[in-house]
């Protein structure tokens, strides 16, 4: 490899920068090459013209997988990883280097934009998922940009809102799945989100880049702008940004500002050294000569999408369809199939499949009506005359809904979380006619079902599932497999309910995270409020069990939990088993009930049982305490639930941990109830209190009711509370204090 050293400043500047809106630099006169980057994230979006952003939608043939709000539903780490392999097999037959995803946002607020590109509300989901699809992509030797980072939670003015969070909120929601993903499967690239956090761009950020990503996190790849990121190329190489894309042909700044010495050369070089190091690891795969299977990767495709479909309703067992029924499909988009969101991740399919194509396929007995346009014209009441004939004929009926494709893109946030009324119209017009009716749904980002579900004895949400969506929700539908989807969602009553509500998108350039940690199910759950379908839910078509949970600590701050699922149903299934611990013990900090810590997919045979066991590590147990600027595990009691949703905890053991001993440093503003209860302090405090009772003064009031109040107050205001006396015994307890822990 080229030593940095060998570069001119020119040459080093210029590698900091692309070459275009898609290829790096390389350094032509050292046979460094300039390998193209292109999107992402679920499968390869390869433009035929090369050099520009223009022509978003004309690109070369690849699987389309399906997106993240779909495939997260799987909670399949292993499939990710085959898809993640596959699409690493794309990148190398199209001698791309990198892949700009996977997209790891929190889904703070359903009205998200890009809700369909991102994962989940919780991050060791929206953390273990995407590690394994890297894991995937980088075992074939190209890259992946984990984005993006970070905050970047809305897309109302994304480009340069100021998203105000509090260190605890940032780190154990929205910075934790970056942390497990670079800790454990190390991303060779990182790209930076457009925002800013708590007055900073992303791009210039040196505690994001450089303080917590590269030396807490130990992070040694490179960190890219995302498109037009960058504001002052200066400042980002300064904060730890390797490379900003696409260029915007300041190269020259960063020489003049070297040898000015506003840049000092040794960053310079190792921000260019970082691009050296990514090219020269690509550089195998980028030589290599490669064709993938394409029949083989849609029918990996159809496997992720059957995976990726969660049945949310099946009142009377009206699924799976029987082979002979006779079926009614209403709804354009088993016609005309909403697969994916759009914006930079759109993706040109190798192949499309319907539902009915899946449906010719098999040879079922169906009539179809579209029911509606995609379009926001009024409703056609001939097309409802028409759905409502098709259902009267039939024994079921299989109705597709949705949002059309305008609903939900990259760049800005829906309006609200609600179907388009024409179709809920239509649905409503058919059911009174035949009473067993499916539904599908095609979404993206969260939709609310509250108002028409009752008009369905089935519910199937199949958010996006990729191009080989349509066979895959006849495989469900027809139970050819298990439905075996689980909500990385929540889905809410009413978008009111969530809590970002109020903050959210912000105005006047900021929007704070008032929530703090409570996102999602953190928030519904501690407040026991009432949901549509709670995260992680998902019925399968048989039935499942958990029993003989168990849990001892390992360690002071780290547990093993194990627990027996049996399938008590007669079919094969597979059910996700989802542990979540619970605090039970008086937390200095608030925390919400519980929180999803890890989680297992089991396929069964039929009476089959499995035990699983899970390593829980202190981070299971830790808050982020702003006391310690530090994780924390506090000591005390905690129930490892082990549950089917978030809301149907079926077993529970209790575990008791040491903590990791972290204690609180005194001082005269800590309360007298704080020194009482400090392992140090308390005896100090005690000795000194009865010395001043002997001494004839009345140190603790003798009724409960101002003992209590006496706790709250800080050692420094005792003299107002117990006489002159005060003074002698603040400065005693604080001399022994200092003394005690050596000071
Ligand atoms: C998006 C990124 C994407 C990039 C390149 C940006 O607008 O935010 O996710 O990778 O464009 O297309």
């Amino acid at each position: 490899m080229v030593d940095i050293n060998e570069l001119t400043l020119e040459e080093k500047a210029a590698l900091t920068s692309g070459a275009d809106a898609w290829h790096l630099n390389g350094v032509e006169s050292k046979g460094i090459p300039g390998y193209m980057i292109t999107d992402g994230p679920h499968g390869l979006r390869k433009m035929r013209q090369a050099d520009g952003v223009n022509g978003l939608y004309d690109t070369v043939p690849s699987t389309c997988f399906p997106p993240a709000a779909g495939f997260a539903n799987s909670w399949n780490t292993e499939l990710v990883r085959e898809v993640g392999v596959a699409m690493g097999e794309e990148c190398v037959q199209e001698n791309v280097a990198v892949i700009l995803g996977p997209g790891v946002n929190i889904k703070r607020n359903p009205l998200g934009g890009r809700c369909f590109e991102y994962w989940s509300e919780d991050p060791v989901l929206a953390g273990h998922l995407p590690a394994a699809l890297i894991e995937g992509v980088q075992s074939q030797g190209v890259g992946t940009s984990l984005k993006h980072f970070a905050a970047n939670n809305q897309e109302t003015d994304r480009m340069r809102v100021s998203a105000r969070i509090t260190e605890r909120a940032l780190r154990e929601i929205y910075l934790a799945a970056f942390e497990y993903i670079v800790k454990n499967a190390k991303p060779w690239t990182m790209m930076c989100s457009y925002n800013q956090i708590n007055g900073t761009f992303s791009s210039e950020n040196h505690w994001l880049l450089t303080d917590v990503l590269r030396d807490e996190w130990g992070y040694d790849g490179i960190v890219m702008s995302d498109w037009g990121a960058v504001h002052d190329r200066v400042a980002s190489l300064d904060a730890g940004l390797n490379l900003e894309m696409p260029p915007s042909n300041t190269d020259d700044d960063v020489v003049i500002a070297v040898r000015e010495g506003r840049l000092d050369e040794r960053q310079l070089d190792r921000m260019a050294d970082g691009m050296l190091r990514l090219i020269e690891k690509t550089r195998p795969a980028m030589e290599r000569d490669y064709t993938f299977d394409v029949a083989a990767h849609h029918a990996l495709a159809r496997r992720a999408a059957q995976e990726s479909i969660v049945l949310l309703k099946n009142e009377g067992a009206v699924l799976p369809l029987a082979a002979g029924e006779k079926i009614a499909v209403v709804g354009e988009f088993a016609r005309t199939p909403r697969y994916q969101g759009g914006g930079s991740s759109h993706i040109n399919p190798t192949k499309l499949s319907s539902f009915l194509d899946a449906l010719d396929e098999r040879g079922a007995d169906y009539a179809f009506a579209p029911g509606f346009t995609l379009d926001d014209a009024a409703q056609d009441g001939a097309l409802t005359g028409e759905a409502v004939a098709v259902a009267q004929n039939a024994d079921k009926v299989v109705m597709f809904l949705g949002l059309p494709d305008i609903a939900e893109s990259e760049g800005y946030d829906r309006e609200n979380i609600d179907i388009p009324a024409k179709q809920v119209e239509v649905l409503h017009a058919v059911s009174v006619v035949n009473p067993n009716v499916v539904v599908v749904l095609s979404n993206g980002a969260v939709v609310s079902v509250s108002d028409w579900q009752a008009d369905a004895k089935g519910l199937l949400e199949a958010w996006l599932l990729g191009q080989a969506g349509g066979e895959a929700t006849a495989d469900v539908l027809y139970g050819d497999v298990d439905a075996t989807g689980r909500l990385s969602e929540t889905i809410p009553v009413s978008i009111e309910d969530n809590p970002s509500m109020v903050n959210f998108p912000g105005g006047e350039g900021y929007v704070d995270y008032g929530e703090g940690i409570f996102v999602g199910y953190r928030y519904y759950d501690t407040r026991n409020l009432e949901v549509a379908y709670p995260f992680g839910y998902g019925l399968s078509y048989t039935t499942f069990e958990m029993t003989d949970a168990k849990a001892e600590a390992t360690g002071p701050t780290g547990a093993r939990a194990s627990v027996t699922v049996t399938n008590t149903g007669m079919r094969e299934g597979s059910q996700v088993v989802q542990l979540y611990v619970a605090p039970n013990h008086e937390s200095p900090a608030v925390r919400p009930s519980h929180e999803l810590k890890a989680f297992a997919k089991v396929s069964l045979k039929p009476g089959e049982s499995r035990e699983v066991t899970f390593d829980l590590d202190d981070r299971a147990f830790a808050y982020w305490s702003e006391r310690f600027e530090d994780w924390h595990v506090e000591p005390g009691e905690y129930v490892i639930e082990f549950a089917s949703s978030s809301r149907d905890v079926e077993a529970v053991a209790a575990v008791e941990l040491e903590g990791d001993g972290k204690t609180l440093h005194l001082t005269d503003m800590s309360t007298l109830k704080e020194w009482s209860e400090d392992p140090v302090g308390a005896r100090i405090f005690n000795d000194r209190a009865a010395e001043f009772e002997r001494n004839g003064g009345v140190f603790w009031p003798t009724d409960e009711v101002n003992r209590m109040f006496f706790y709250t107050v800080p050692l420094n205001s005792i003299t107002t509370f117990v006489g002159p006396k005060g003074r002698w015994f603040k400065e005693t307890v604080l001399a022994d204090y200092a003394a005690a822990v050596g000071e």
